[in-house]
């Protein structure tokens, strides 16, 4: 069964960003897919502290924390989804702190075929600098396995924990992104199965 894995960068339970993210992840669901969210918030883990033992030697991690388990997760997901509010022009500390931490798939890449979502939700009015920041993110993806295709959500004037809530418009392009890649996925799956 196609996997998918939604990383939460939010200290809020079920705030903006987390609410997009549970629309991808139920839209995915609605296209057949498994899906399991990790919140970094309640991890315990440190940044990367660039010793290299990851890209010279192991292609581990040499950190043992709560991200052992998520490094797991990650090699099991079909699809990844990353949601973060944007603190201060930028994803979270936890969010970027998590996303250094994927240096070990840049020295062994994940194989197989994957997709990939991200997700930033913001307060202010429509801001393009904020998307190009998320697409940096999503350029990365690449970098660690073959993520084809890899989708940006942007949700802007989400100030309030329950505004993302009363959007219909952000929530169902959510719902339809989750749906759309799963789908694809699947979609190629099948064919690839039906050439073997
Ligand atoms: C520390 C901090 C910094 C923030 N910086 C920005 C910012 O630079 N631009 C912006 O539009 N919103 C900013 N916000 C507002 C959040 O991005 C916004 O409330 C978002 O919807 C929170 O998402 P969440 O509910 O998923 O945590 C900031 C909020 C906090 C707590």
């Amino acid at each position: 069964m196609l996997k998918v894995l939604g990383i939460s960068g939010s200290p809020r339970k079920g705030g903006n960003s987390e609410t997009l993210l549970a629309a991808a992840l139920e839209g995915a669901r609605e296209a057949g897919a498994a899906c399991e969210t990790v919140r970094l918030n309640g991890l315990s883990y440190r940044g990367c502290q660039a010793c290299g033992a990851c890209l010279k030697r192991t292609g581990r991690c040499a950190l043992r924390d709560d991200l052992d388990d998520v490094y797991r997760k990650l090699r099991e997901a079909d699809i990844w989804v990353l949601s973060s509010p944007i603190y201060y022009d930028t994803v979270s500390g936890q969010m970027k702190l998590f996303f250094d931490r994927l240096r070990p798939f840049v020295r062994r890449k994940l194989p197989g075929r994957r997709a990939g979502l991200i997700i930033v939700a913001y307060e202010d009015v429509r801001r393009p600098d904020y998307a190009r920041h998320a697409r940096v993110f999503a350029g990365y993806l690449p970098w660690f396995g073959d993520f084809r295709p890899v989708r940006v959500l942007c949700g802007e004037r989400l100030g309030g924990p329950t505004a993302a809530s009363r959007r219909p418009d952000l929530l169902e392009k959510a719902r339809a992104a989750g749906r759309t890649l799963a789908g694809a996925l699947l979609k190629r799956r099948g064919a690839a199965g039906r050439r073997r």
